[in-house]
């Protein structure tokens, strides 16, 4: 098959694209390059299977293709707040442009949601018809408006034009190749347990986090993408530790003596977040397998790499 990958220079879209090439598809990624990298695609350059399109999904764009896995947009706050606008527009203007697309040439459209559409919720854990308590007017809500409004727009284009749509809701994903800068906590942590900083945990670290490695979400999406249904349906792993234990298991990986510090947790920030993943255990058989410390592992091995290698 042709399938169009986008924000494929980034962190998923590249671990995503691997497989899709592994498995003998065409693939076209599509990226700006705004947080994503030709680095994480170079093995794929010069494969004739593989094209890369520089382009901002907020431009029209008229390519011919079968699949089209949707997720071009930052994903970490601090990427997400720095342009806010220019999120609210990728994930409006750009999932349309790419909805569009997908209704043109008659591609099935897969959106990568958010468990962030849940805001800070109040049931727990969050299954799929839990409506979720966003505040439309935080810092966070161009990133999580903005995503509802994707879901919008991928279920009318569904409903009024017949679009073939797949709608995935992540939770938090690492492994290699996240940014070392991108805020995100298991980056933060690992980051500053390399460099011999202080790991710095937001609030008194009592907040709960679940944290699915990559290879696991990848496989998620692609049997989402290949079965009948549409969902939304959460991928993550229910597995759920505080932020404090997540600090002190990379600690005591990386570096027992580093210091552990407590800063003003920021506005909006969710208190609890756990997947309910029974709907993807019933239509896709997935479920986790990777354990939060082999993960970790290889995250590090990955980090360890780069932050010595810039070093030298
Ligand atoms: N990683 C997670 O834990 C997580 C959790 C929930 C949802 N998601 C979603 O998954 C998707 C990928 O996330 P990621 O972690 O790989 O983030 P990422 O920032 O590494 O990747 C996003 C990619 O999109 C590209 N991009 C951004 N705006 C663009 C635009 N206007 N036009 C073209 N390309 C653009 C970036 O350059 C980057 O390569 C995002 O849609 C994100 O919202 C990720």
């Amino acid at each position: 098959m042709r399938i169009l990958v986008t924000g494929g220079a980034g962190f998923l879209g590249s671990h995503l694209i691997d497989r899709l090439m592994a498995q003998g598809h065409e693939v076209v990624c599509l990226d700006n390059f705004y947080t994503g990298t030709k680095r994480h695609i170079l093995k794929w350059l010069d494969n004739p299977y593989f094209e890369l399109i520089r382009h901002d999904i907020t431009e029209p764009i008229r390519l011919e293709v079968d699949q089209i896995y949707h997720l071009a947009c930052p994903a970490s706050p601090v990427h997400y707040q720095y342009n806010p606008v220019k999120t609210i527009k990728t994930n409006v203007i750009g999932t349309m442009n790419m909805l569009g697309l997908a209704k043109r040439v008659k591609a099935r459209f897969f959106l990568a949601s958010t468990s962030e559409v849940y805001g800070d919720p109040d049931v727990h854990p969050q299954t799929e018809d839990y409506r979720g308590n966003v505040n439309c007017i935080g810092i966070r809500s161009c990133y999580d408006e903005g995503k509802r409004v994707a879901e919008t727009l991928s279920f009318d284009y569904h409903r009024q034009n017949g679009v073939d749509i797949r709608v995935v809701r992540i939770f938090n994903t690492y492994g290699p190749r996240m940014l070392e800068n991108d805020g995100r906590v298991v980056s933060n942590f690992i980051a500053q347990a390399l460099r011999n900083e202080p790991l710095t945990v937001y609030g008194d670290g009592s907040q709960t986090r679940s944290f699915c490695y990559v290879s696991d979400l990848v496989e998620g999406f692609i049997r989402l993408m290949n079965c009948d249904e549409i969902g939304p349906m959460n991928l993550g792993n229910p597995g759920e530790y505080t932020i404090l234990e997540l600090a002190q298991k990379i600690q005591n990986m990386i570096n027992p003596g580093a210091e552990i510090i407590f800063k003003p947790l920021p506005e909006d920030d969710p208190k609890q977040r756990q997947p309910d993943i029974t709907l993807a255990k019933k239509w896709l058989g997935w479920e986790p397998t990777v354990p939060l410390d082999q993960g970790l592992e290889l995250t590090i091995k990955d980090f360890r790499d780069r932050i010595e290698g810039n070093q030298k």
